[in-house]
């Protein structure tokens, strides 16, 4: 086996240098919110992947089914010799997509990449040894602004599951669609997963589960805080909270204090007061509509030409090509 290449645009002093300017932002901010890529240190990825196999979360195993159903039309549609994948995490389902690539016969490079430094490298490891006739090409990034950073040459397949689109507000949503038709060529492709309004009833639990993981995740954000910025965060004062916002179609977390606090966050000089209640957002999960996600990818300069929905109606695949 070839160890695979590793870039890394993003090191841990980057890391911290742009933590400090989203936690000073956020945390002065009224209402305070925090954004959600700060969950992924190596426990919080961890995390992450306890809640893909928690029996409410359903969107892992619904797009993993439907992949498995029609990864053979990807594939055929595709033609892609590299398949760059975007917050890859452990990339579970992407071996789905890697045998049904190299089946087909173009695939040649597989590019992963995250900001997770941990989650990336344990990936790459893993599927270079287990597919040895591919390079292995991991980046550890940050999406929403790296993109020029990826490898280029052959013809590319972006892939984006996990409905992590719907992480991002609409206004970076719509910077990030444009970014990634910008970095492609004319025909290269963009396969994107996504979760479809359902019932709430289904879609909150998700994100609130009974045995506590996404709690324990949502909290992880202040370890993180306490870890790189020696913030003094007790994050059992906070409680976790789900709610779905049915006007803007998502799903939102936040954290809420349990009783009124000052907390100190020595690394920037500052401390943050919170009210008894006072909520913190730190993650919206954006669930959308077929046809308006069309519109979205009209607008960022793509044709979808496949949409693949599961039986039950929760999870889309979209197969889109660059003008
Ligand atoms: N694709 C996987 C993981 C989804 S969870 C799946 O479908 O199960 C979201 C992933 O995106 C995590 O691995 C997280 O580390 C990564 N991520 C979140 N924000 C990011 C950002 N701004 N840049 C790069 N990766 C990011
Ligand atoms: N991309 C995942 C999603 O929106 C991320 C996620 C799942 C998540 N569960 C979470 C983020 C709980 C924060 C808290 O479905």
């Amino acid at each position: 086996m070839t160890a695979p290449l590793l870039d890394i645009h993003l090191t841990d002093d980057d890391l911290t240098t742009a933590l400090r300017t989203d936690a000073r932002t956020g945390l002065s901010a009224d209402p305070k919110s925090l954004p959600p890529k700060w969950f992924y240190d190596a426990r919080g990825s961890e995390l992450f992947e306890r809640i893909t196999e928690l029996p409410e979360y359903y969107p892992t195993r619904t797009e993993r089914a439907l992949l498995a159903r029609v990864v053979g039309e990807i594939a055929a549609a595709a033609h892609a010799q590299v398949l760059v994948e975007l917050g890859s995490g452990s990339a579970a389902k992407t071996r789905l997509l890697l045998d049904a690539l190299t089946a087909e016969g173009s695939l040649k490079t597989y590019v992963p990449q995250d900001v997770s430094a941990s989650a990336l490298r344990g990936a790459a490891d893993e599927i270079a040894a287990e597919y040895p006739n591919l390079s292995v090409h991991g980046v550890v990034s940050d999406f929403t602004d790296t993109l020029h950073n990826l490898p280029r040459g052959g013809r590319r397949m972006i892939a984006f599951l996990g409905g992590t689109l719907g992480n991002l507000v609409p206004a970076e949503r719509a910077a990030f669609l444009a970014g990634i038709n910008e970095v492609l060529e004319p025909g290269e492709l963009l396969l994107l997963g996504t979760g479809l309004v359902i019932d709430p009833a289904i879609l909150v639990p998700a994100y609130d589960d009974a045995a506590g993981v996404t709690a324990e995740f949502n909290r992880n954000v202040l370890h993180v805080l306490n870890n790189r910025l020696d913030a003094d965060f007790d994050p059992e004062k906070f409680d976790h909270v789900a709610v779905w916002d049915a006007e803007n179609e998502w799903i939102e977390m936040r954290l809420r204090a349990t009783e009124a606090m000052t907390v100190t966050v020595a690394g920037l000089n500052l401390t943050v007061d919170f009210a008894a209640g006072e909520e913190m957002r730190t993650e919206i999960s954006a669930k959308f509509r077929p046809e308006s996600l069309a519109v979205e990818l009209g607008e960022a300069g793509f044709t979808p030409t496949h949409t693949w929905i599961d039986p039950d109606d929760r999870f889309a695949l979209t197969l889109a090509e660059r003008r």
